[in-house]
């Protein structure tokens, strides 16, 4: 009989695993179990570790003994539910100059029931990210059921102080709500059950302060992201032993999975950054990380574009479409975008309420097909690109009348709709195939389309695969998103260089998951300019403005009503990927020349915005403004966005203290997209650095709806 509550820990070189960036440390032991002594900044001395926490949990814990939340709980293919995973091995190679992967192999000690797992460690060393996923592999003479495999989990022992949870909600037209709490005892879940739209509810990602309510720019603070476009979970369970574990991998709910013989099984990577620097350290290490190694050429600038989604919706016909791919191209815009209505024959999308699953282009809308609007738009010096839902099936439409089969549904059980629409089974290899056939032939038959807006506009419900067995139903969700991120691979392959940019009604699709096929997220269905300073910084703690959709719309707003100032508008836009989601053949002539020059000035800072460090200065939930800016690597220009939020009168100049710039070095300062009104009512010709971070800049936009942004340039 053992007892390994404390076991003592070999502290030598030889029994250590360290995964090392550059400012933090993991440190495994790999005594005949492998524990986790410790993740956090980086210290010198490894073998000091042990003061900083009194008992070493298993790196990735199994149910076997004392165990209540283990990462992965499982019945063997005799039924045993006990498994002790046991160390073999550990690899360590290079994936380039900055990227290690440490592959920690593991196997169940019961000989009986053979299976392996491996822990597999992704070191970021300038970005100081870490990511771990695993693989489950068993040779059992028949099938295992997974009841709970997380990607990953870390400890953490409480210090005198407390440990405080930020997270994002969100909901239709209403994404990244940020929220934040203080961790109890006891366990606290964050999660999504949506199946197929991971950031619907709550987005898969967290900040965790282990000293204290999270500040921007000081104390320990933990990122956490987990990279899966399904249902996951994150769990943060306080022991009254003051340890908290936190883990993160997919929701198991409804989803034992059932794993065949020498089958692998691989989860999603948990992404996980450890920062000093709070809140803002954590946030650019993710930016870094996420353009340099996950995000879809995240290290490519992206175009400005006109989505016709807010502009015209359903109502458009080929002349219509002309006339705004010319008026895009006037105001300077990279590239055209066509949203929904532009397929269905026999059911024609005229709304959402039929013709999702059929697509042929609508000839009565579209007599000369895509093939002539792509190159009229190319004719026009403005690329040209399309949205597609193929998920997704109307009742009302040929495909459905086709393939019945094809749609997740319990047998017997009314189907739920949802904006009339019907979840495709995308366990079922056909329709992996037609899925893959469709997009893939659109952008075959269309060479001029440089651009796809995947959309994915309703959860899975009635969760049952009319392909999968009956044993293997609870392989569905885990199988779907599978097939979804094989479609991409495979389009991707064919298509390296369109632009994919992922939409689930908004931002139910911005995770990391996706977007390493994507280029980019559309943010929200809502685009009113104030709500938008609000969601665009809480999105920001986790995902890098290259990937950030914020497009200028009407006004008054089509979602709020609210009427705001178009250069507020621009401003607001510019803060991320800019775009325009309007029509912009209504644009008054003043109108377009302020966008225009909009678009022009875009390109000169996009450099900056979508590739720059961003620098959270003044947040808008703590005064009636807010300010963010961008500074790019060198530190030798950055871009200052402000916005009034909430207008009162007096406090009329805002002392805003900047951040990121060269202390040594001077600034030349410039509003720019200027007004009629000076927003910083001194000569700045000549600042330093250190002035600027110390003392900050006398900002005046307190006006309803003021906004204002300047340039600083390092004078050499
Ligand atoms: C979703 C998207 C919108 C638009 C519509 C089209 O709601 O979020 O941007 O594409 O679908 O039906």
């Amino acid at each position: 009989m053992t007892i390994i509550f404390w076991p003592k820990i070999d502290l030598s070189e030889e029994n250590l695993i360290p995964i090392a960036t550059k400012n933090s440390l993991l440190i495994l032991s790999k005594d005949e179990r492998v524990r986790q002594l410790y993740y956090g900044e980086n210290i010198k001395n490894w073998q000091e570790v042990t003061l900083l926490q009194q008992h070493h949990p298993e790196a990735y814990s199994s149910h076997s003994e004392w165990q209540k939340e283990a990462a992965l709980e499982l019945s063997h293919s005799d039924g045993n539910m006990g498994t002790v995973l046991e160390f073999v091995d550990s690899v360590v190679e290079s994936v380039d100059d900055n990227c290690k992967r440490t592959v920690i192999s593991l196997q169940n000690k019961n000989q009986n029931n053979p299976l392996q797992v491996k822990l597999i460690y992704t070191s970021y060393y300038a970005e100081d990210v870490i990511t771990v996923q695993t693989e489950i592999v068993h040779q059992q003479e028949k099938a295992i059921k997974l009841h709970n495999y997380d990607s990953g989990e870390l400890c953490f022992t409480k210090r005198n102080s407390e440990f405080h949870l930020t997270y994002f909600q969100s909901d239709w037209a209403d994404e990244f709500n940020i929220q934040e709490e203080k961790l109890g005892y006891g366990k606290r879940v964050i999660e999504s059950k949506s199946g197929n739209r991971s950031g619907f509810d709550l987005n898969p990602s967290f900040m965790l302060s282990l000293d204290g309510p999270a500040r921007e720019n000081s104390g320990e603070v933990i990122a956490g992201a987990l990279a899966w476009s399904g249902a996951w979970h994150c769990s943060f369970f306080t022991d009254n032993w003051g340890m908290t574990k936190v883990k993160s991998g997919i929701n198991s709910y409804l989803a034992h999975y059932t794993l065949e013989p020498n089958e692998v099984f691989t989860t999603p990577e948990f992404i996980l950054t450890h920062s000093k620097d709070g809140k803002g350290g954590a946030s650019r290490n993710l930016h870094r990380w996420a353009r340099n190694y996950q995000v879809y050429q995240g290290n490519r600038l992206r175009p400005t574009l006109l989505n016709s989604w807010e502009g015209v919706y359903f109502n458009f016909d080929e002349e219509k479409v002309c006339d705004m791919i010319r008026a895009s191209k006037n105001v300077g815009c990279d590239l055209f975008v066509l949203d929904d209505g532009w397929f269905g024959n026999e059911f024609p999308r005229n709304d959402d309420k039929m013709g999702l699953g059929d697509w042929q282009v609508n000839r009565k809308k579209l007599p000369r097909g895509i093939n002539y609007i792509a190159n009229y738009a190319e004719e026009q010096g403005i690329k040209f690109g399309l949205w597609v839902e193929p998920e997704m099936v109307n009742p009302k439409s040929q495909l459905y009348k086709d393939h019945p089969d094809w749609v997740i549904s319990h047998p017997g059980i009314e189907i739920i709709e949802a904006r009339q629409q019907l979840v495709l089974d995308l366990a079922n290899p056909a329709v992996k195939e037609f899925i893959f056939e469709t997009v893939n032939g659109i952008l075959t038959d269309n060479p001029a389309i440089s651009y796809i807006k995947w959309d994915c506009n309703r959860d899975i419900t009635n969760e049952n695969s009319p392909y999968l067995s009956q044993d293997k139903q609870q392989n569905l969700w885990y199988d779907y998103i599978q097939s979804l991120y094989e479609i991409y691979q495979r389009l991707r392959q064919n298509h390296p260089d369109v632009i994919f940019k992922t939409c689930a009604a908004g931002g139910g699709r911005a995770e990391y998951g996706i977007l390493k096929y994507s280029h980019e997220f559309w943010t929200s269905d809502n685009t009113d300019a104030l709500r938008r300073v609000f969601m665009q910084w809480n999105t920001s703690h986790i995902y890098p403005a290259c990937a950030m959709a914020a497009h200028i719309s009407t006004s008054p707003n089509h979602q709020t009503k609210r009427v705001t100032p178009l250069k507020y508008r621009i401003d607001v836009a510019m803060s991320g990927r800019l775009g325009m989601e309007l029509n912009p053949t209504l644009l008054s002539d003043e109108e377009a020349v302020a966008i225009k020059s909009a678009f022009k000035l875009y390109k000169e800072i996009a450099p900056i915005v979508q590739q720059g460090d961003l620098y959270r200065l003044v947040s808008p939930y703590q005064h009636n403004y807010a300010s963010l800016m961008y500074v790019d690597e060198q530190k030798s220009s950055a871009i200052l966005f402000a916005y009034n939020v909430h207008h009162k009168w007096g406090n009329c100049f805002y002392h805003t203290k900047l951040e990121g710039l060269d202390a040594e070095s001077y600034y030349v300062i410039e509003e720019i997209n200027c007004s009629e009104k000076n927003h910083l009512e001194i000569a700045a010709n000549r600042v330093s650095g250190e002035f600027l971070m110390k003392h900050g800049l006398p900002i005046n936009v307190d006006g309803h709806f003021e906004s204002a942004v300047f340039k600083l340039t390092k004078l050499a």
